[in-house]
């Protein structure tokens, strides 16, 4: 990076002001303050140049001056500066403004006609930096000597001073890596969490899974051998129940063959019987026939005797004057005798039927008496027979329907128990148990595999963790950074006495110590200043000031070497702001003398910053600023001495 030329408008007391950086030599700024009745150079602009070269390349000021308050107070137009720069000899350049007419507040990035000016502020910023291969401490630090300024390299705190050279040695990319390695290692320990979680999870799936595998092995042979001992009962429950239903067939048939015996005598009963009654019962109804027609005579005989009895009794009231049944003739008293004689004959007649009819009656009455008794023995006899018959029949046919009945029921339940083996047989409750089995140990099996797989990554996230921490280690402080900054600052080291004794001290041991301290769990390191000046003070601040300007003059000039050193990276400039202020003449001739080593190319520049006009001759130009009605102005006079 090379600063070649800066414009300066209305910038704190600058009004404006041209001046070329690139290839001045060793040139002091002096100043003329003509506000002042004595018209030093106190407030005179010098410093405002420095400050405008800071500003425009990181929009900041080495006092910290607020936003708005560099815009000068005295004009009515906004702050601009525009630095022109090359970087690998390519043109460059920056514009910064605040509140600017035409360019308002804002940066602005050229590469010659190209505008490489970027959305915000922050990322044209970031853009100048990466080209300017310097933030805004490195450049204080390394190019700058700011007065009174805290970033002097030998007043800083231990551990800043150990970034200042982090950042001139770029190792930032150390620091980057570190990031990526930390949030690699993060990322790592969340997946190594969540993969332990998922462990976790599938050592349970898997535990469970064993355990109802077993359960269901177990339930299997239990429940195996179970339907075995019901299959077994079942055999042999049927094997009893058919054998109880064969002898009730067998009881069955025996039945049966009775029954139709039974049967048999019965039809044959009533083969034999039947008509040997019928014929009983023919004679009997013919005896009684014959019986019941003469007891009809007897009967009609008897009224006839009874009336011929009527007619005796009642002779004269039945006859006298009554004309005779036979001859017509009516039937005197006197003739009543011989009525009654006939009648008393035909009486006695007609008794005389009547008790031979009796006779007939009674005996014909008993052989009807005699054949009745016959046939209803007969047919009692033959009664108790049947009926002994039917009885049987019908005890038989009783036991019969038990038997048949139980039979049934035994079928019944035969049926239901060859069933009831059948669906055991080919139950499927074992065969779904057996699925289950094979479906939960598949399922294992996957678990199984998923867990190594699992197990697998976390054994390759542990390298991998370990390859992390060795480089969480080898990026960290501890690591590369601390070596090379180590390594570098042997270099400093040795530069540094090297200006010590340029500016003329023999006794004087100036060096940085790294220092390595553990805080928790990171390495910090530091970078301690040890002073040691054998003929006087044994520490920085013990030194009088001219002591210690040398030193950092010295510090300076090693750190200018080290940045120099930087392949492509080095500045062609030096601001030194009053230096001098605590230096007798010996040492501003030896430190003049030395600022000249750094003039080592036509392009490099040394600007010397101080209000100590006598300085001039030492210089190869002079820059005088006036400040006449609060506006700092560049006075056109260049001196032309040669150091
Ligand atoms: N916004 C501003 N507008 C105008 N003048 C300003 C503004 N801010 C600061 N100044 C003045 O600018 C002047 C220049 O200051 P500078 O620091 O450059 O002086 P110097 O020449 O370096 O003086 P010294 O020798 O005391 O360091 C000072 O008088 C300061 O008060
Ligand atoms: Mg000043």
């Amino acid at each position: 990076m090379k600063l070649q030329h800066i414009s300066i408008h209305n910038f704190l007391s600058i009004g404006d002001i041209e001046l070329q950086l690139a290839g001045r030599g060793l040139v002091l700024i002096n100043g003329i303050n003509k506000d002042t009745v004595s018209g030093d150079s106190n407030g005179a602009g010098k410093s405002a140049i420095l400050e405008a070269v800071v500003w425009v390349l990181y929009g900041k000021t080495l006092r910290d001056i607020p936003a708005d308050a560099v815009i000068n107070r005295f004009t009515d137009s906004g702050a601009i500066v525009k630095l022109d720069f090359t970087v690998d000899d390519l043109p460059y350049q920056v514009i910064r403004a605040r509140k600017h007419d035409e360019y308002g507040s804002g940066l602005f990035l050229y590469q010659g006609d190209t505008n490489l000016t970027l959305g915000t502020i922050k990322q044209t910023q970031e853009k100048l930096e990466s080209l300017l291969g310097m933030d805004f401490t490195t450049f204080t630090s390394s190019i700058v000597f700011g007065q009174g300024y805290a970033s002097v390299f030998t007043t800083m705190k231990d551990a800043d001073r150990k970034e200042v050279l982090e950042k001139i040695l770029e190792l930032n990319i150390f620091s980057k890596c570190l990031e990526e390695v930390k949030l690699d290692y993060r990322e790592l320990e969340a997946d190594t969490a969540n993969l332990n979680s998922t462990l976790t999870t599938l050592y349970t799936t898997r535990d469970s899974l064993v355990q109802s595998i077993k359960s269901l092995k177990d339930k299997l042979t239990k429940r195996k051998k179970e339907i075995k001992e019901e299959i077994k009962e079942l055999t042999e429950a049927i094997k009893a129940n058919a054998q109880e239903g064969n002898q009730l067939k067998a009881q069955r048939e025996a039945l049966l063959v009775k029954l139709a015996s039974i049967d048999d005598n019965l039809k044959e009963y009533r083969e034999i019987v039947q008509p040997y009654i019928k014929e009983v019962e023919q004679l009997l109804n013919k005896s009684r026939g014959a019986y019941l027609s003469l007891d009809k005579q007897r009967e009609l005989m008897e009224k006839k005797v009874k009336e011929l009895q009527d007619r005796v009794d009642n002779i004269t009231a039945e006859f006298l004057n009554k004309p005779c049944d036979r001859c017509g003739r009516i039937i005197t008293e006197a003739a009543l005798p011989h009525v009654l004689a006939s009648v008393l004959q035909e009486l006695e007649i007609s008794g005389q039927a009547t008790k031979s009819l009796i006779d007939q009656v009674k005996a014909l009455k008993e052989e009807y008496q005699k054949y009745e008794k016959e046939y209803n023995s007969k047919l009692l006899e033959k009664d108790e027979k049947f009926d002994e018959f039917i009885k049987q029949r019908d005890i038989m046919q009783r036991e019969l329907n038990e038997v048949t009945a139980k039979l049934s029921r035994i079928i019944e339940a035969l049926k239901r128990m060859k069933e009831s083996k059948a669906e055991k047989e080919s139950s499927t409750e074992l065969e779904t148990i057996t699925n289950l089995i094979t479906e939960k140990q598949e399922e294992l099996k996957q678990v199984i595999d998923n867990i190594k797989t699992h197990q697998d990554k976390l054994e390759s996230f542990k390298s991998r963790k370990d390859v992390l921490s060795f480089w969480k280690n080898g990026f960290g402080n501890g690591g590369i950074k601390s070596w090379v900054i180590n390594s570098y600052l042997e270099f400093i080291n040795q530069r540094i006495q090297y200006y010590i004794q340029q500016l003329g001290y023999t006794d004087l041991v100036v060096q940085f110590i790294p220092l390595v301290a553990t805080r928790g769990d990171n390495e910090v390191d530091r970078v301690e200043l040890q002073v040691v000046n054998g003929s006087g003070g044994e520490s920085y601040l013990a030194n009088s000031g001219g002591e210690r300007r040398r030193i950092d003059v010295a510090v300076l000039c090693a750190l200018q070497d080290l940045v120099r050193s930087r392949k492509g990276k080095s500045a062609n400039v030096l601001f030194l702001d009053e230096i001098f202020d605590t230096l007798d003449g010996v040492g501003i001739e030896a430190v003049v003398s030395l600022l000249g080593n750094f003039i080592r190319s036509s392009d490099d520049s040394v600007f010397v910053i101080s209000h100590n006009s006598e300085l001039k001759p030492y210089f190869d130009r002079v820059i005088t600023v006036v400040k006449e009605n609060k506006i700092t102005r560049e006075e056109n006079y260049e001196c032309e001495f040669v150091s």
